[in-house]
């Protein structure tokens, strides 16, 4: 193995980050969800590509749209799903992460889809796994969030088309973001012309410019002439001491209204990973607008799920075959 998440040909064994990752395997990701969107509008909605395939959903943090699509997105593969609800499993007996883990291995699982508040924890299981299992991250701490990231990179392809002419802006919460960080992974591998990040400095990482992206802290002057505007939730789960005056100054400051998004050009597109919080990052008048897509967003977060676990699985039996 290889990059710890690729099989020596190169192709994608677990799906732990975006980063170490090429621009043809990320299309090749973005291809295969535009070919099972359409599975979606058909009356029976399940292709049998993992049949006989059994997938664990391991959250020991909280999520709504995550967890769902990748639920929904492995039933329309076909596979079995389980989900292990945590706070009334036997973690809550004292047992640890990786003896849950092989209790669940010894059932002939083939996948866990894991959510922790832990950075690191996903490539942890992953290393602990047995060689027919593969690992998909669904957020780790502040660490990554690449299924999000890959869904945000097919809304912004269905809008925009061509990554390099993009100019495109993340507000907010840059520090304690997994997506943020997982979403400029893929815009830089993806070629897009310019990205920035716009928040107060309380918020931004203090490498951000090694991240190669360009800091604004005002942000009409951010968002002036972008395609997308990406708008972050503040994570206070996160957040160790008052990083912020008050939910009020934050909106005034950082807010997205109708008026800032007028410094956007007029055909930007405003995108939020969610759980939005209205009236503090976002006004619900932007967030319902016409140039909102953040619903769209959760729509393709099924397909992307559907081809990474249809990715990863296939990647395994490949191996299988050839062993
Ligand atoms: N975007 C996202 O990860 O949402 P959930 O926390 O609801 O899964």
């Amino acid at each position: 193995m290889t990059n710890n998440q690729l099989t020596e040909s190169g192709r994608l064994r677990h799906f732990l980050t975006i980063e170490g990752l090429k621009r043809p395997l990320l299309t090749e990701i973005m291809d295969r969800a535009e070919q099972f969107s359409s599975i979606s509008h058909q009356q029976v909605k399940k292709v049998p590509l993992l049949r006989g395939k059994t997938i664990v959903n391991l959250f020991f943090e909280n999520s709504t749209r995550t967890r769902t699509t990748f639920e929904l997105a492995a039933k329309r593969l076909s596979a079995d799903v389980m989900n292990l609800n945590i706070s009334t499993s036997a973690t809550s007996k004292g047992e640890s992460l990786l003896d849950t883990l092989h209790n669940l291995e010894s059932m002939h699982s083939d996948m866990f889809v894991v959510r922790h508040n832990q950075s690191g924890a996903a490539e942890f299981i992953a290393q602990h796994v047995a060689p027919h299992v593969s690992v998909i991250n669904a957020g780790d701490g502040c660490h990554a969030h690449p299924t999000q990231a890959m869904l945000d990179m097919f809304t912004i392809r269905r809008h925009k088309h061509h990554f390099p002419d993009l100019r495109v802006a993340i507000v907010g919460d840059i520090l304690h973001s997994r997506v943020a960080r997982s979403q400029i992974q893929a815009l830089a591998i993806l070629g897009v012309g310019e990205i920035r990040v716009i928040g107060p400095k309380t918020l931004l990482p203090t490498d951000c410019q090694s991240l190669g992206v360009h800091v604004y802290h005002d942000m009409e002057e951010g968002l002036h002439d972008v395609d997308v505007v990406i708008m972050l939730r503040l994570q206070h789960e996160r957040m160790q001491g008052a990083l912020l005056p008050s939910a009020r100054e934050y909106f005034k400051r950082y807010g997205l209204t109708e008026e800032k998004l007028r410094c956007a050009k007029p055909d930007a597109i405003v995108m939020h990973p969610g759980p939005i919080n209205r009236g503090v990052e976002i006004a619900s008048t932007v967030a319902d607008g016409p140039q909102s897509v953040i619903l769209e967003q959760v729509t393709h977060g099924i397909a992307i799920r559907m081809a990474v676990m249809s990715m990863t699985l296939g990647a395994q039996s490949e191996q299988e075959a050839q062993a």
